[in-house]
């Protein structure tokens, strides 16, 4: 009787991987699989045995693999802030390595807002702002910023003091003929009229995927979006958190995603691929002036966690950002994203059930609609496993590709021309129907933004 308590206490336990190579999983049952998901979960960056993170690992090791940070100083983590900073957006020029997970960077950016309001004479700045169709983490504070429906079992232990918005999302909020203009007015109007109805004495911080994501499936904010938020927040001395776990760290083709809508936030967020997936560390990058008001203020950073800065963590992160933070692997990380997009675009836009592709750098999104589209999605994905031993990300109403940063022309023609057949081959058994909540003019061309 096996001992794990399973996630799935109804379903088989899934087959297990008995090795890797670069983007090619091996399976336990002889299968090798194309991985075009980076590790499911987006944090896959150099794939499989990959040799230099191996060794940066092994360095650490031959010293010590962990040490506490509230006694002992790790001279790596300074050289790695400073290389995680030197491509963030102005005045962002600290990193606190202060946990393992996404969700724990999300958290303590949270927390550390609200410190810096306390330390600055506004105690009562207690509340955040966030988005529906945001997702933030799993812990009981990020999942009070979150909008997942299958988290909403958890509503009754919620923490308060959170408050929803709508999403920001064009394509399927805006009114009929309403301009990118008026829509951007709407957005606008919605997080400043929050903040006056909850009073902007009590709110800490607007929190928000750069680009959401994880549920939508890579919404590219309308430029000019976070400028604009950037001004209201400011105007009511409320802070921007920004989660770039699953959409930044080059992934979008720039270090930092909200380096696309050249604006500065208070918080990043990072985690996920930040060292390629060989060891767990997150962080939040913020900015020099706030250590200050604390250490004018209480004195110190209440948070700490066991493996806080976890030093195998940190040196499997500065090896992948000195890998991936280089002009040349950011341009081929847009160059393949933008490859992607338009076989997509080529092959399938006058298919009746394509919406829109979109995305910036290799977090690329193909959304589609028929009549029963999240059945749809499973059979796509089911038959690019068994027929072509590919994996790929479909769920719900689309495909999200973001793949290791590895892969090449010749893997991505691979892929997507297995895909693009199975996708016309399967959907003669679906119907098409109009989503009405999608203006179709609009997806179809109307709004590219991205990169
Ligand atoms: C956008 C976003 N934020 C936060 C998280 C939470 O990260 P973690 O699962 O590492 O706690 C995720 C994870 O999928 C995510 O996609």
């Amino acid at each position: 009787m096996p001992s794990v308590l399973k996630k799935f206490p109804n379903d088989p336990l899934p087959v297990s991987i008995v090795g890797g190579k670069g983007i090619y999983l091996f399976l336990q049952d002889g299968t090798e699989l194309l991985d075009f998901t980076g590790g499911w979960t987006a944090h896959s960056v150099f794939g499989m045995g990959d040799q230099g993170l191996k060794d940066a690992i092994n360095r650490q090791l031959d010293i010590y693999a962990h040490l506490d940070g509230n006694v002992w100083t790790n001279p790596l983590l300074d050289e790695l802030a400073q290389l995680t900073v030197s491509q963030a957006p102005e005045g962002l020029n600290k990193v606190f390595f202060g946990g393992c997970n996404g969700s724990d960077a999300m958290e303590q950016a949270m927390k550390l807002s609200y410190h810096v309001h306390h330390d600055s004479g506004n105690p009562t700045k207690q509340k955040y702002i966030y988005r529906a169709q945001s997702f933030s983490g799993a812990t009981l504070q990020t999942m009070s910023v979150s909008d997942l429906p299958i988290l909403n079992f958890y509503n009754p232990i919620k923490p308060g003091g959170y408050i929803q918005i709508p999403e920001h999302n064009y394509l399927r909020l805006a009114h009929p003929n309403e301009t990118q203009q008026e829509y951007l007015d709407r957005c606008a109007n919605d997080l400043e009229t929050a903040i006056i109805q909850n009073g902007p004495e009590n709110i800490a911080a607007f929190c928000g995927e750069t680009m959401m994501g994880a549920l939508r499936g890579e919404v590219v904010p309308l430029p000019g979006y976070w400028k604009r938020m950037r001004e209201i927040c400011d105007n009511y001395n409320i802070h921007i958190i920004l989660d770039e776990i699953y959409c930044g760290m080059s992934r979008p083709g720039e270090v930092y995603c909200c380096t696309y809508d050249d604006f500065t936030p208070d918080f990043i967020a990072i985690g996920k691929g930040c060292a390629g997936g060989y060891a767990p560390i997150s962080a939040v990058v913020t900015k020099g002036i706030f250590e200050d008001v604390i250490a004018n203020g209480t004195g110190r950073i209440q948070l700490g966690h066991t493996f806080a800065g976890y030093a195998l963590g940190a040196a499997a992160m500065l090896e992948t950002q000195k890998r991936v933070q280089t002009p040349e692997m950011l341009l081929h990380v847009r160059k393949m994203g933008q490859k992607i997009r338009s076989i997509i675009d080529s092959e399938l836009s006058d298919h009746p059930f394509y919406v829109e592709t979109r995305g910036r750098g290799l977090n690329s999104a193909f959304e589609y609609h028929c009549d029963n589209v999240h059945g749809f999605s499973l059979s796509l994905a089911q038959s690019m496993k068994s027929k072509h031993k590919i994996l790929i990300n479909a769920k719900w109403h689309r495909t999200t590709f973001t793949p290791a940063f590895i892969i090449d022309d010749s893997i991505v023609e691979r892929v997507l021309s297995a895909y693009v057949n199975e996708f016309k081959s399967i959907s003669r058994s679906w119907s098409g129907v109009i989503d009405s909540s999608v203006n179709v003019s609009r997806a179809l061309g109307g709004v590219k933004p991205g990169a």
